[in-house]
């Protein structure tokens, strides 16, 4: 995975990652890092929500990699973004993940009364350089309106439920227009609508299967895709979406597969 887009930050993020949310246990935390480093992995999402940062701290360091090769993310959880809890959390997961520094934090979810205080905090961090970049999830617009308004160093990622049933063209515009680069998390709706005929109709003019399909529209829309998978052969299929490039007739195609779908909640009423 050598392509990579520059955050505002001014560091690189390899352009599809792996996703880690429900990889549990040790020794498939082991297994799954293994072969996505063979298979070409270098971007890893993770969060404290997950709890596999200890895992994968184990895993990464008993691989044969640099840690300057690797791209890690993890996650700020809603009861960490307290004033008092989220540095000492970070560093909790610094810990655990046995690295000096994250490439990218994220506050997890926009949380009522705690997420404009905690952005504070996310600025400390990136200025101290333990956090390359600082980012948020799961924001809207009208979210991201009142961080631009406040913040003195921007988010350099919104990572949003993004795919081709849940498109998200205007909050895509608008991150692209201020500079934030999008991550879709879901990129394959959590398995969901894989036996789409239009997924398998347009995956047959490439020789590509659905998911592949579904993980390169990700990367058509200018977003960074972090697809999950426990297995071998699905993560290396996952990321074989560099030899080919989807038409006009194929966007096209795919644009009516938009219903709004969502597989996790809705943060759009958040107060
Ligand atoms: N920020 C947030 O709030 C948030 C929320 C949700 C997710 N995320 C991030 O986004 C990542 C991905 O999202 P996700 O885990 O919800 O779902 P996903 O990547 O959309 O889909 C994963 C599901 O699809 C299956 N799958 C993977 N590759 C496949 C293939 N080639 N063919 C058929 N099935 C395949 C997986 O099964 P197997 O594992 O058995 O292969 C799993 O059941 C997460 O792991 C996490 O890092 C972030």
């Amino acid at each position: 995975m050598k392509q990579t887009v520059s955050l505002n930050s001014g560091t690189d993020m390899p352009i599809l990652g792996l996703g880690l949310w429900r990889v549990k246990e040790e020794q498939e935390c082991a297994r799954v890092v293994n072969w996505a480093l063979a298979a070409g992995y270098t971007h890893f999402d993770t969060a404290q929500l997950y709890g596999n940062e200890s895992y994968l701290g184990s895993a990464f360091k008993d691989a044969d990699v640099k840690r300057e090769d690797l791209f890690i993310t993890t996650k700020i959880k809603n009861n960490n973004q307290w004033w008092v809890d989220l540095i000492p959390s970070f560093e909790e997961s610094l810990q655990n993940l046995q690295m000096e520094y994250a490439d990218l934090l994220l506050l997890h979810f926009p949380v009522t009364e705690l997420r404009r205080p905690a952005w504070r905090r996310m600025e400390e961090l990136a200025a101290s350089g333990r956090a390359k970049a600082i980012g948020v999830s799961n924001y809207t617009i009208r979210y991201l309106e009142e961080l631009l308004r406040e913040c003195a160093i921007k988010p350099a990622v919104n990572q949003v439920e993004l795919h081709v049933y849940l498109q998200q063209p205007e909050l895509v515009q608008y991150c692209k227009d201020h500079d934030i680069v999008v991550e879709a998390y879901s990129p394959l709706a959590h398995g969901h609508g894989l036996d789409n005929p239009t997924l398998a109709a347009i995956g047959k003019k490439y020789g590509k299967s659905p998911a592949q399909i579904m993980i390169r529209w990700c990367l058509e829309a200018g977003t960074v895709p972090l697809p999950k998978s426990v297995h071998e052969d699905r993560l290396k299929e996952n990321c074989d979406v560099f030899d080919f490039e989807l038409d006009v007739d194929g966007m096209t195609q795919l644009k009516q597969l938009d219903t709004g779908y969502r597989t996790a909640w809705d943060p759009t009423h958040v107060a």
